[in-house]
């Protein structure tokens, strides 16, 4: 089913049943290496499924339900099946805070695990149009329209295992808050094996994406970020130079810029602090520069 978040839209199944999980895969084209979120109602079953220690729990309390994911061990194998964890001993879990997700998560009561609804690749679909698009025809025994997703990016995923909390993908939850609860962070960087999605070019519309710039050239989209004068081919992130709100857009307007049949779409440069992190992170892989 599509199911909305408030990060980014879902393409949802049961994560008990290798069928469902398996449908999901096939539907995005994803490489089954690639493992799932798990989608629960709250932090107990959460921790039915998985082993949280003291960190774990406490940045459940922090951020759930919200846009964090948390990696942990398996602690029940058959709740979130071998297929939709890529065959790893550790599983991705998070608490989403849209409440027709939350209504789907409690009247369902068990896990659903629930790829970005786009198919594998490509930008995450953040309104319920562009994820209809996208994987509509594989998902319509159910697709729920939970209206545009408010944060626009993805849940910020951490490693809660052996040493520090290692930061998988920055998102939503920025390193400064992660590490006002847990302390710093360990960086992804060298230990890819541990965030296997983290692997594959991503989030790429079919224009080239070329980031850090200051004005289109000729026949380029621009998505612009603060003041820019507005005008044909111009899509603003944020007039204001608000980070929520270009983070909100970002994925929309790269669609919408696509949509224009553009050589290329430049993007301005935006800053690397907060939620920017994670706003540079996708450009980057939008772009084709991996890490
Ligand atoms: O905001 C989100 O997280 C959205 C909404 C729908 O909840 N979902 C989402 O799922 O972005 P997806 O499948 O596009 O990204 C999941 C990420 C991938 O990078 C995957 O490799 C990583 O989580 N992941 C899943 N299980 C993991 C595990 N056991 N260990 C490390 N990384 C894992
Ligand atoms: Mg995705």
């Amino acid at each position: 089913m599509l199911l909305p978040t408030e990060t980014v839209y879902g393409l949802g199944a049961d994560a008990a049943n290798p069928a469902a999980v398996a449908a999901i895969f096939e539907a995005k084209g994803r490489p089954r290496f690639n493992p799932l979120i798990a989608h629960v109602h709250d932090a107990e079953t959460a921790a039915r499924i998985a082993v949280f220690d003291d960190r774990a729990r406490a940045l459940a309390a922090a951020f759930w339900p919200g846009p964090l994911t948390i990696v942990a061990p398996i602690r029940d194998v058959a709740a979130v099946c071998d297929l939709a964890r890529a065959g790893l001993d550790t599983v991705a879990i998070r608490v989403p805070g849209h409440p027709l997700s939350r209504a789907v998560l409690a009247a369902f009561g068990g896990p659903v695990v629930a790829p970005s609804a786009n198919r594998s690749g490509r930008p995450s679909p953040t309104t319920f149009a562009d994820a209809f698009a996208e994987t509509g025809d594989k998902a319509a025994a159910a697709a729920l329209d939970g209206g545009p997703c408010a944060v626009g990016l993805e849940s910020t995923v951490v490693a809660v295992l052996d040493g520090p909390v290692r930061l998988l993908r920055p998102g939503a939850v920025t390193r400064a808050q992660l590490e006002a609860v847990v302390g710093p962070l360990a960086p992804a960087d060298g230990d890819a094996k541990r965030s296997p999605g983290r692997l594959a070019l991503h989030y790429a519309p079919d224009a080239p994406v070329r980031i850090e710039a200051t004005a289109p050239r000729e026949g380029e989209a621009f998505l612009a970020f603060g003041p820019w004068p507005t005008g044909e081919g111009v899509f603003n992130l944020s007039p204001s130079g608000d980070l929520a709100e270009a983070a909100a857009k970002l994925f929309a307007y790269l669609r919408a810029a696509d949509r224009t049949r553009p050589v290329g779409i430049a993007v301005a440069s935006i800053p690397d602090e907060g939620l920017g992190e994670a706003i540079n992170d996708r450009l980057r892989r939008a772009a084709g520069f991996v890490g």
